[in-house]
């Protein structure tokens, strides 16, 4: 069955018609492994998504981007692709892929798919066909041909062809045996030796991604979210670079050992990352996806600094978005956040591309956590029990103050599933549980990712907080009777205070605050808006104010009445510094971030609002 694109714009009150739905878009991230288990075996599936779309219908998001879901053996979380074309038995079939995107388009949420083109899975039949080949022979050499094959240095090639590091921790590079059985060639991994790095020089290998996207166009997907887009061309000669990585940093950590001897080395252009050539794909994918009438977007997870390169992927012709990562890793810090938000709109501008903000994903520690950590402006890779502790109820106070922030930007917005129940990480999950490549690959230096990969809760009361349903009934109809497999990931239990059924409707509850700021931004258009900083604004105090003025203007017409759109303008006040702030004293309605955020005519200190201006 193939479903047909979204025809109509969810927001019924936008007033630009002119422009791609995406412009403005806020897009819920689902991690399918830990969104919701229909079928009660511990892990999320597609069905569970679908029970829950009434759930992003109420929040009031645009699309949904679904993290792989796709054929793998689960060694990076599906990051490890074995077959692009179909659905991974853990997360049902192609049916339910097709079903879930009726049903979603059916609700006015669009849908958007992971794409990971930089490496397949070690168990894709690429990968196998080119471990089994004789690399004497002509077949041999064309299957190789497709990754990144080559000889190692030193006597009988036993060590490495240079010294890249895996994002991921030890070596990029792996040693094969050949089919006779004697020590063979090396194959590249920028990740775990279980991800083989692709050849984008090789044409068979651009032509089956352009299959590939045209494969989900065609079952009516309205975009795809680009894995690694900054990785897949490497530098000519593939020059020595001992530096690990960071993920999502375009830093890293030196691992070479000889930095005092090569002092260069920290200056190199990462000769796997931002390559020119990484370019001309994009042109391509966006002509591929230009022969669909539907507004397909495509949006760059690409970890590059600094912004004015980020911007080079949103130019026009090449992708349309990019996850803002400099204002993620700016943290809970005024001045941060406010350079990275001049910088942002100063470089969109220059492109003519909106911004992508964002703030959690399933690679950070969530910013509930980091918040609240005693510099909030850290990103660990991961927390374990005995690191230092975040402090919960500032991390939460400070998550609903950035929401506001975030939500009241122009451009689009992601949200990182259990954003809108303020979720904190699960920082004591027990070592022997990770399963983080990275956790293993750094011999447990660093946690990893799982913290913020736990299992959603959706019901306090319910064993495994409602997360295993193992009912076909739907999470509407409350937590199961019956038993089901406990989620792959153990939550914590402060998470029962979280859970959902403990926030959707309930006055106060972060849920609302989401849903409320959805509502306004929706209505007034805040994500088309021009963007200002006020007078008000003060970093260095660390007060952020900055106005949103929507409507008005040229194209400002209610679509419907075709009459002309009063200009309005929104006051987004946050106060990141440590003294309570002057709120102004028009008769502005406004939203508060919490309670008590507002006292005695006072922004209190880890708090925000929106102010409306009469
Ligand atoms: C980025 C993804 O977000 C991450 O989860 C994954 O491990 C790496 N790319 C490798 O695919």
């Amino acid at each position: 069955m193939t479903t047909g694109p979204l025809s109509t714009p969810p927001s019924e009150a936008r007033n630009r018609p002119e422009n791609p739905w995406w412009v403005d878009a806020v897009i819920y991230q689902v991690y399918p492994r830990s969104f919701a288990d229909a079928d009660g075996d511990g892990m999320g599936d597609l069905a569970g998504v679908m029970q829950q779309l009434p759930y992003l219908e109420q929040l009031g998001v645009d699309a949904i981007w679904l993290s792989p879901f796709y054929v793998s053996p689960q060694r990076d979380g599906g990051y490890d692709v074995a077959d692009y074309r179909d659905v991974d038995p853990l997360f049902g079939t192609l049916e339910d892929a097709e079903a879930l995107l009726e049903a979603a388009h059916g609700a006015g949420l669009r849908v958007i798919v992971d794409l990971v083109p930089n490496h397949t899975s070690s168990a894709h039949p690429w990968f196998t066909e080119a471990l089994a080949a004789d690399p004497a022979t002509e077949a041999g050499r064309a299957a190789r041909d497709r990754y990144m094959f080559r000889p190692g240095q030193g006597p009988g090639g036993a060590q490495p062809p240079n010294n890249w590091q895996s994002t991921f921790g030890g070596p990029a590079w792996t040693r094969t045996v050949d089919p006779h059985g004697t020590p063979g060639d090396w194959y590249l991994h920028l990740f775990d030796s279980s991800q083989p790095d692709l050849n984008w020089d090789n044409p068979g290998v651009r032509d089956e991604f352009e299959d590939i996207l045209r494969f989900w166009l065609d079952r009516g997907v309205d975009g795809f979210r680009v894995d690694v887009a900054h990785g897949l061309v490497k530098a000519e000669g593939l020059p020595d670079h001992g530096i690990r990585p960071g993920m999502i940093t375009d830093s890293g950590e030196d691992v070479s050992g000889h930095a005092e001897e090569n002092p260069g080395d920290h200056a190199h252009p990462v000769p796997y990352h931002d390559q020119e050539g990484v370019h001309a794909v994009y042109r391509d994918w966006n002509q591929v996806l230009a022969e669909y009438s539907h507004e397909p977007v495509m949006v760059a997870e690409a970890w590059v600094s600094p912004l004015e390169r980020l911007f080079r992927y949103v130019r026009p012709g090449e992708m349309h978005q990019a996850f803002n990562f400099t204002f993620l890793l700016a943290g809970w810090d005024a001045v941060r956040l406010s350079d990275a938000i001049t910088v942002s709109l100063e470089e969109a501008g220059k492109v003519g591309a909106p911004n992508t903000w964002v703030l959690s994903n399933h690679d950070t520690v969530r910013h509930a956590s980091r918040f609240g950590l005693s510099d909030p402006t850290r990103y660990p890779n991961g927390l374990g029990a005995e690191d230092e502790q975040p402090d919960e109820a500032l991390g939460w106070r400070r998550a609903r103050a950035a929401a506001m922030i975030e939500l009241g930007l122009p451009g689009s917005a992601y949200l990182y599933q259990g954003d809108e129940l303020g979720l904190p990480e699960h920082t004591t999950l027990d070592d022997s549980l990770r399963q983080d490549p990275t956790f293993v690959r750094t011999a447990g230096a660093e946690k990893g990712r799982d913290g913020c990969r736990v299992p959603m809760p959706w019901h306090a009361e319910a064993p495994g907080f409602g997360f295993t349903l193992g009912t076909d009934e739907g999470y509407d109809a409350g937590p199961a009777a019956g038993t089901a497999t406990a989620p792959w990931l153990p939550q914590p239990e402060s998470f029962g205070a979280y859970a959902a059924d403990r926030q959707v409707d309930v006055e106060g509850s972060t849920f609302e605050l989401y849903r409320e700021l959805l509502g306004v931004r929706g209505e007034l258009d805040l994500g088309t808006g021009a963007f200002a900083w006020s007078g008000l604004h003060s970093p260095e105090l660390g007060v952020l104010a900055f106005t949103v003025t929507t409507g008005g203007g040229q194209h400002g017409h209610d679509l419907d009445s075709g009459e002309r759109v009063p200009e309005q303008v929104v006051l987004v006040l946050a106060n990141l510094g440590e003294t309570a702030v002057d709120v102004p004293e028009d008769d502005a309605a406004a939203i508060f971030s919490h309670h008590e955020a507002l006292q005695d005519g006072q922004l209190m200190p880890d708090s925000a609002a929106w102010f409306l201006k009469r």
